[in-house]
């Protein structure tokens, strides 16, 4: 930041969080004029941040002119009081304008939170709106993929830097109970960002089509209709033209079954996308041998996690609908892989729900079987499939965000010990269960 010259422009200044993120970390030097031999940087005219003697202690700020267009009304917004926090924390996210995202950005408190998925992913779904979380846990999209500016926007920055300064102040954070993400680091630390404007990690979710209906996710199986693969197809199209295929690394899928969509079979058999990294997540039943060959010489790091939620055919066929014994075949194969060195990471993920709890100490015995590195529990979002009755019977969780007594004593069970066990989506759950249930009484 000293490296840079400052210049105060219509009495506007903007705090050197906002500066960073514009200038460092989008190398926005490249826009930046000559003004009087010094580098005239950006500002609109910030007129609601009057309160500048705040800011004046902070010596670096930064002046953004192209944002001006956007706070053009700002006193007539001024007149609606969207520039008080307070009024501004009760707007949807996905209704703020950018003058609202930035006074939520620069005001929120910060948090103990240590998660950098909105700096270094984005997720694309089924419309070519880019996110930079999953959107069950973060309120606004960076944009679409066909539009110019989908990535470097306004939007985007703001999300980012609610990050940067720890105010994670655009994410559902009841959503999103636990923050700190080890499992994360240490998926991603082998990672090259290649540059700034690729995410490192770009999760597929353009395309539902399965071949599962699993209770959690939906009530009847779903395939794309031709018109919606066509527009699939687009935004491959669109995210081979600028160059996210073949240098972020790609988790595949994060919506629909990755060996059942013709979209991302399409991507897998394609001989010009190749990677570093490819994180497969897939529901296992049709991860045959053939499939694997799709992935193995074209990728140099696999990693695979299997979504199973049960350790029994009774469990599985009732929450997952598929066939049980296919599955275990498909989980041997890969775990052969596994002990060959041929993937990186193995995992098997288990959405915790009301009929799999008594499966659970057996689905990690299971996962030993297969030389599997990580089990991970999670808990059940509510993605509509049931009534919300149906639905918070079925999560296990409570109003007083504990978890309920049968499930906190299945915790207990010693092969939770192990430590290629992840319940880290439960741990703020199960410290507050501690308090409920084990009270002690004088
Ligand atoms: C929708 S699936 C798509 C990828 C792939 N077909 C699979 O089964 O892993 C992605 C993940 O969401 C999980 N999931 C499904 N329904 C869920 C729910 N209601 N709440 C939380 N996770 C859910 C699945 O278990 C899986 O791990």
């Amino acid at each position: 930041m000293n490296n840079y010259d400052f210049v105060f422009y219509k009495n506007t200044f903007i705090n050197r969080e906002i500066a960073f993120i514009l200038d460092k970390e989008y190398e926005f030097i490249d826009n930046v004029d000559e003004f009087n031999g010094k580098k005239k940087l950006f500002i609109s005219d910030l007129k609601y941040l009057s309160d500048v003697k705040k800011l004046k202690r902070h010596k670096d700020y930064f002046l953004m002119e192209d944002l001006y267009d956007y706070f053009d009304k700002i006193d007539e917004e001024d007149a609606n009081g969207t520039r008080d926090l307070e009024k501004i924390n009760e707007i949807p996210i996905n209704e703020l304008t950018l003058t609202q995202m930035l006074v939520k950005v620069l005001y929120s408190k910060p948090r103990d939170i240590n998660c950098k998925i909105l700096e270094e992913e984005a997720n694309i779904d089924v419309y070519g709106d880019v996110w930079g979380c999953c959107p069950t846990w973060t309120g606004k999209t960076f944009g679409n993929i066909t539009s110019k500016d989908v990535y470097n926007n306004y939007t985007e920055r703001m999300l980012k830097l609610s990050s940067m300064n720890k105010t994670f102040c655009f994410c559902f954070l009841n959503m999103c109970k636990n923050y700190d993400k080890p499992y994360l680091k240490k998926f991603n630390e082998n990672i090259e960002l290649k540059s700034l404007k690729i995410p490192k990690q770009l999760t597929l979710s353009i395309d539902r089509t399965c071949n599962l209906k699993c209770k959690s996710c939906r009530n009847e199986f779903y395939k794309a209709s031709i018109i919606e693969s066509f527009h699939s197809f687009e935004i491959v199209s669109k995210l081979k033209e600028i160059g996210w295929l073949n240098n972020s690394c790609l988790l595949m899928a994060g919506q629909g079954e990755v060996f059942f969509s013709p979209t991302y079979l399409k991507i897998l058999k394609d001989p010009s996308i190749t990677g570093d990294t490819i994180k497969i997540m897939s529901n296992g039943t049709l991860f045959t041998e053939n499939k694997w060959k799709l992935l193995e010489n074209k990728f140099k790091n696999i990693y695979v996690a299997i979504s199973i939620d049960a350790s029994s055919k009774d469990v599985y066929t009732k929450l997952r609908r598929g066939n049980f014994d296919v599955l275990l075949k498909n989980l041997e194969m890969l775990g052969e892989k596994r002990k060959e060195g041929k993937i990186v990471s193995y995992q098997f993920n288990f959405v915790v729900q009301k009929d799999n709890i008594s499966d659970m100490p057996n689905f990690i015995k299971l996962a030993k079987r297969f030389n599997v590195d990580i089990v991970k529990f999670t808990k059940l979002n509510d993605w509509g499939t049931t009534s919300l009755e149906e639905y918070e019977e079925n999560s296990l969780l409570t109003d007083d965000d504990c978890i309920s007594r049968e499930l906190y004593e299945m915790f207990k069970y010693p092969e939770f010990k192990d430590k290629i066990v992840d319940i880290s989506d439960f741990s703020t759950y199960i410290e507050n269960s501690k308090k409920k249930y084990e009270r002690k009484t004088s």
